[in-house]
């Protein structure tokens, strides 16, 4: 495995780029905007493809590169389904899986620094963000902090790890890289309350003082999404209605670009095909089954995915790979169901 912490010396952020092998598929956890061209070096010299840059939570310290790197490499953008960021490639929620080739983790809802705070469990270690710091915890008084969710996200969630996992944090102010669960549980002060009212009591009291980014980080950690009306302002857009009266339509074929686990979940548009949004650039190419497709019948394409933002990055591969009638549907699945738009269940 590549496991790589990196280290911002600005705001004392680590971020972890994970793979499986070199010449494979990475993921990145907490990219911070400033280090992006270091990433985008790094995943060349190591020849990894980005394909998930996910944020344990909003930021306030920081402004995160989820945005740059999606438009650098087109990877897809992960945060929890609570985040009120205006729009990433896909939300997860408490136990669901986040895949790359050779890897998974899973997501752990852990509200309490922020209500979107997320930690991820891979294997023998987690990644904590900003709930559980080395000998310390995320501050709990900013961006719906709640100091009572965050002693259950800890002791109720985190502190339930097996002791020898390995914890690997958002920040460290101090030097120290990495901790153990079972050395937190022992060493951490924080950890040492003897009843979730008094950690409440302890975290109501730090009297710290604001991030010095915190006015500037915060809007634009909640502005991530990928502008799509410059895709509709080139005329490759479909509002809900415009998709609506292609459904059934012999000119027209849509296209699912979701993992399976978001279309058990939420359902697809009925008689949509299914190319999940990685195995794109194969289908788009001569032999592909799009690419065939579109040449044996002539068919639009019409991409869909949840929020319109990996459809919205596969109208530029597939204007690119000469496919000029293809186009995609704006504000995706979730814009789908607020129109009323039909949807399938999927079987199982
Ligand atoms: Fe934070």
């Amino acid at each position: 495995m590549i496991f790589r912490q990196l280290f911002d010396s600005v705001s004392s952020t680590y971020s972890y780029l994970l793979a499986s092998r070199q010449g494979g598929e990475a993921l990145i956890i907490d990219p911070v905007l400033d280090k992006v061209e270091r990433y985008l070096q790094l995943l060349r010299e190591l020849d990894l493809k980005l394909i998930k840059a996910l944020d344990t939570h909003v930021h306030a310290d920081h402004i995160t590169g989820l945005g740059a790197l999606r438009d650098r490499t087109r990877c897809i953008t992960v945060m929890g389904e609570q985040s009120k960021v205006d729009v990433v490639s896909v939300r997860v929620a408490d136990g669901d899986r986040i895949e790359i080739e050779g890897l998974g983790l899973t997501a752990m809802h852990t509200p309490g620094h922020t209500d979107d705070s997320y930690c991820f469990v891979m294997e023998d270690r987690v990644f904590t963000g900003d709930t559980l710091l080395i000998r310390g915890t995320g501050r709990t008084d900013f961006q719906n902090g709640d100091a009572l969710a965050q002693y259950d996200s800890l002791f109720n969630k985190l502190l339930k790890l097996p002791d020898d996992t390995l914890v690997y944090p958002a920040h460290d102010y101090k030097g120290d890289t990495v901790s153990t669960i079972g050395e937190e549980r022992a060493h951490n002060p924080r950890l040492q309350a003897a009843s979730p009212a008094e950690y409440v009591e302890i975290m109501n009291n730090l009297k710290l003082a604001n991030p010095k980014m915190m006015d500037v980080a915060v809007p634009a950690n909640l502005r991530v999404g990928l502008r799509q009306d410059e895709i509709e302002a080139r005329g490759w857009s479909l509002d809900c209605s415009e998709a609506q009266r292609l459904l059934g339509s012999p000119e027209a074929v849509l296209v699912d670009l979701r993992d399976q686990a978001e279309r058990r979940r939420h359902g697809e548009i009925p008689g949509s095909v299914h190319t999940p949004y990685g195995e794109l650039a194969d289908n788009l190419g001569p032999g592909g089954l799009l690419h065939e497709l579109v040449a044996a019948t002539g068919k639009r394409l019409v991409f869909y995915c949840a929020y319109g933002e990996r459809s919205a990055m596969a109208v530029q591969m597939a204007q690119e790979a000469g496919l000029h009638e293809s186009c995609h549907i704006k504000g995706g699945l979730d814009a789908w169901k607020h129109s009323g738009g039909a949807l399938t269940q999927l079987a199982g």
